[in-house]
């Protein structure tokens, strides 16, 4: 995993929010690497700064001091060819599930158009349905559309904030198998928010955990296990152990 090259470098990044006379401390002193590729999960409590880190490394957001990289150059503003921000309720209501592929690389040749949004449609498992509009899908089916959507543009990082989490429990553990596999051909950079343990165990390769606000890393902890992962394995449980240490949390129930 060292030989692959940073792609996303956070660098001491602080952010505090005015708040009445005084400010909110929000994030504290970031740091951390995300190499090319890789999938990595920000876990921490409600609160800690997770929304507001990724908000801030596409460019929405200003660190209060610090910086981001991604691929050596500073992160001064959104940039929609470079980071694809997966939102929940992104996919536009008015148009087909061809048209929101197509609509994000309508800049490209059109038969080029043709290829990519034909290819990403076929990867999330929607062939078939590419005259259909969002309200004849179902919830899982959106999320695949948004998946598509960000595979076309080809961006060089992807961020997704909570982004299973109107879905319910058994289409979420569907989507995040689906997600691994999607991943797994085309190898995007992810930065992935939850607050979701054993989501996190399920999906990353690491994973950073935050401490409560203002949010710091608390610690963060490799994934060594194969895809598909097995939720009962010794493995699982130990790190899943270490992650509610990380967390402060009593696991006792
Ligand atoms: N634009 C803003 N102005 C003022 N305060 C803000 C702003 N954005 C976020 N905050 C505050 O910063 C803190 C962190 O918010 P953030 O949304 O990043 O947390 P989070 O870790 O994503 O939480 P959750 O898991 O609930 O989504 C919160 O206390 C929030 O009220
Ligand atoms: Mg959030």
């Amino acid at each position: 995993m060292s030989a692959r090259e940073p792609k996303v470098v956070f660098e001491r990044v602080s952010k505090t929010f005015p708040k009445k006379k005084e400010v909110l401390q929000v994030l504290q002193d970031i740091d951390l690497s995300v190499a090319e590729g890789e999938f990595v999960c920000l876990l921490g409590p409600s609160g800690c700064g997770k929304s507001t880190l990724l908000n801030i490394a596409g460019g929405f957001e200003e660190p209060t001091s610090g910086t981001v990289r991604i691929d050596g150059q500073l992160v001064d503003g959104p940039n929609a060819r470079r980071v694809f921000v997966f939102q929940e309720y992104g996919i536009f209501p008015w148009a087909s599930v061809w048209d929101n592929v197509v609509l994000g690389v309508r800049h490209r040749p059109r038969s080029e158009q043709h290829e990519i949004a034909q290819g990403v449609i076929d990867l999330v498992g929607l062939t078939g349905f590419e005259k259909a509009y969002p309200m004849e899908l179902s919830g899982g089916m959106k999320q695949r559309v948004e998946v598509a959507r960000a595979l076309a543009v080809s961006p060089d990082v992807i961020y997704m904030d909570e982004p299973f989490g109107a879905l319910d429990s058994l289409t979420r553990l569907t989507m995040r198998a689906e997600l691994i596999r999607i991943w797994n051909t085309r190898k995007p950079t992810v930065l992935f928010v939850t607050h979701d343990v054993d989501e996190a165990i399920q999906i990353a390769e690491r994973i950073v955990v935050f401490s409560a606000r203002p949010g710091r890393v608390a610690g963060v902890v490799d994934v060594p296990l194969e895809h598909p992962r097995d939720l009962s394995s010794h493995a699982y449980a130990d790190i899943k152990r270490e992650l509610y240490g990380l967390l402060g949390v009593v696991q006792a129930v």
